[in-house]
């Protein structure tokens, strides 16, 4: 049975009983407390606590969807012949109680079975389940068991019962509904997870009895379709399969070569690739046959590929773009994973127009977005640019290195973009004693310091935000956001010199793109005024002042006149930044050397923030 026909004949059935069909929702969720979105009920999150009606949203008490789902947690299993990033599922929703236009664990048993075997054909003999067999807190689901045993007639010795860990589902995120589960097992594998919602987890871990309880499962369709379509292997299901077809011509079977990666890389990136990427597709000499462990390993690469390919392309639909921090990195490390592969193993086409291609053409019909293929692919294509810049780069340090430890790892990350799952592709013996956790402990402790504040406190504008967003990932950006850091002291000092020093800042951000500045001041600058602001900034810099700072207890920092930002608390020493006379300011850097490196400085953009604060956005070009 094809997947289109699964989803149909799911929803169908569904609808028949009553059933709103909804669409699936984006993978990024409206749910603050989760990246993106890992099950079909996170949807309907406000319906199980009763913030939102479903009768008057849905028309029904009961809801059925085809989900878009991505969870992270497999991400380093991809490439077996079961996990996945990006996956759908199949799932039933109750909001509301038996005889209330809803429905509990009875029907929602009933329909689950007979789904199974009536629709799908599956015989019942080939089932198994599992049930909640109760703790200290929460009492075994006696309910469930008697609807399996008794009412459908499944043997005792099919039904097992486990514990918290594997039959009690939820929540998503850190706080939500939640509750016991049935599962169920055709040949042994796990198929459809029945979730009755009765409590909710609140944020400090304990449990409370929900009102309403309600019903939501989920049955992943990738699972479903392997045992449909007798595939044994993911991969090899209609899902994929067109798409792996294309990857297994164009991605040669891995020989391992006497160069190691980093070396590949290293010749990828002095020719260029950019130039290099138009060859013809390599093909495997057949009278060379490829040693098993390679075949194994060429498998592995098709299908982490497969799946990082699709999965890029449902985020990059669903608008998540390339970034530094959360689902923007995510989307990163799936693309520069895949582009470090076209290095390693010497893949010569350009795989993005293959993925957008097969899911517009796969699943267009189910989810409309996937259609803005131009839009798509032209993310797809910048990144490529940006990794193609930071590799040539990013090689050339790695070089440098024996061993690279946590730190150097997230150095190599901060400086050159090429985050450490990078590092482990393309020299592997040079990460070997780097592990995941103590990468982690480097991030998490460099988020801390810059949440602190660290930054901030040295004037407001830094590389690094406080919510631990890195405000450049290329050598490039570095150098674009430190020229606008050191333009944005030249513009602080010329606003004071035209509207008087009741201008005080009041925040800033800056990105690769633009810096902005808030400002206390209460009203809408002029036309004139604009632009004596930007001439008195391109004046300082074509002055070419020196950039230099001085280290000072913090009492004599303030002795200087410098301007610092006054809500923050200081540090005991502090850095004091002048461009020559014209600027002075409490600074933590980093800062051009001279002004003339600037460029030049255009405002774009102003508007009002709040009572008494303008914003003023502006840019700098190259003189
Ligand atoms: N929320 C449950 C799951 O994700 C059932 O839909 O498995």
């Amino acid at each position: 049975m094809d997947s289109n026909k699964i989803r149909k004949k799911f929803l169908d059935f569904f609808q028949e009983r009553g059933h709103a069909v909804v669409s699936s929702s984006s993978l990024v969720p409206d749910d603050p407390s989760v990246l993106l979105t890992t099950a079909g009920m996170q949807q309907f999150k406000p319906y199980y606590v009763g913030k939102a009606d479903p009768m008057r949203d849905f028309g029904s008490k009961n809801t059925a969807s085809a989900q878009k789902c991505f969870r992270t947690s497999d991400i380093d299993a991809v490439g077996d012949e079961t996990h996945l990033t990006f996956f759908e599922m199949l799932g039933n929703f109750s909001f509301g109680l038996p005889g209330q236009g809803g429905y509990f664990k009875k029907e929602t048993i009933r329909w689950a079975y007979e789904f199974i075997v009536n629709e799908l054909g599956v015989s019942r003999d080939r089932l198994t389940v599992t049930i909640f067999a109760g703790d200290s807190d929460i009492p075994e689901d006696k309910e469930s068991y008697n609807i399996w045993h008794k009412e459908i007639g499944l043997p005792e010795s099919r039904i097992k019962k486990h514990g918290r860990q594997d039959n009690f589902w939820g929540p998503t995120g850190n706080e939500g509904p939640c509750g016991p589960t049935t599962e169920i097992y055709i040949d042994g594998v796990e198929i459809w997870n029945l979730v009755f919602n009765e409590y909710y987890k609140n944020p400090d871990k304990t449990l409370r009895k929900l009102a309403n309880p309600g019903v939501d499962t989920g049955m992943g369709l990738e699972r479903l379709a392997v045992m449909l379509q007798g595939t044994g292997n993911v991969f090899e299901t209609d899902l994929f399969h067109p798409l792996v077809s294309k990857l297994r011509e164009n991605v040669p079977p891995v020989f391992r070569a006497a160069t190691t990666e980093l070396q590949k890389a290293r010749s990828f990136a002095e020719q260029k690739f950019l130039e290099r990427g138009v060859g013809e597709p390599r093909r495997r000499n057949e009278a060379t046959p490829v040693p098993t462990e390679m075949q194994a390993e060429h498998e592995r690469v098709l299908r982490v590929l497969a799946d990082h390919l699709r999965a890029s392309v449902f985020l990059i639909a669903d608008g998540v773009r390339p970034s530094n921090k959360e689902a923007g990195y995510i989307l990163r490390r799936l693309l520069r994973r895949i582009l470090a592969y076209g290095i390693t193993y010497d893949i010569h086409a350009d795989l993005f127009p293959m993925a957008v291609d097969f899911v517009e053409d796969n699943y267009g019909d189910w989810y409309l977005e996937v259609k803005k293929t131009k839009e798509i692919l032209e993310v797809l294509s910048e990144e490529k640019t940006k990794f193609e810049k930071a590799l040539t780069l990013g090689v050339k340090e790695i070089e440098k290195y024996d061993s690279i430890a946590a730190k150097d790892a997230f150095y190599i990350y901060e400086t050159f973009g090429l985050p450490w799952e990078l590092l482990r592709e393309l020299a592997p013996a040079k990460v070997k004693d780097l592990d995941q956790k103590a990468w982690e402990e480097e991030l998490k402790k460099h988020q801390e310091i810059s949440r602190a504040g660290l930054e901030k406190k040295f004037g407001g504008h830094g590389l690094i935000l406080d919510t631990g967003e890195l405000k450049a990932s290329t050598p490039e950006e570095v150098e674009i956001v430190t020229r606008l850091h050191t333009a944005t002291h030249l513009l602080q000092a010329a606003l004071r010199k035209v509207l008087g020093p009741e201008v005080k800042q009041m925040g800033s951000d800056i990105t690769a793109e633009r810096t902005r500045f808030d400002f206390s001041f209460n009203r809408k600058l002029t036309n004139e005024e604009v632009t004596r602001v930007e001439d008195l900034v391109n004046e300082a810099i074509q002055k070419d002042l020196p950039v230099s700072y001085q280290e000072l207890p913090i009492e004599e920092a303030k002795k200087t006149k410098a301007l610092y930002f006054f809500k923050e608390k200081y540090p005991e020493q502090v850095k004091v930044y002048s461009m020559g006379e014209f600027s002075k300011e409490f600074c933590g850097g980093p800062h051009v050397t001279n002004t003339l490196k600037v460029g030049k400085l255009k405002i774009t953009k102003q508007e009002a923030v709040g009572a008494g604060v303008r914003r003023i956005r502006a840019v700098v070009s190259q003189n």
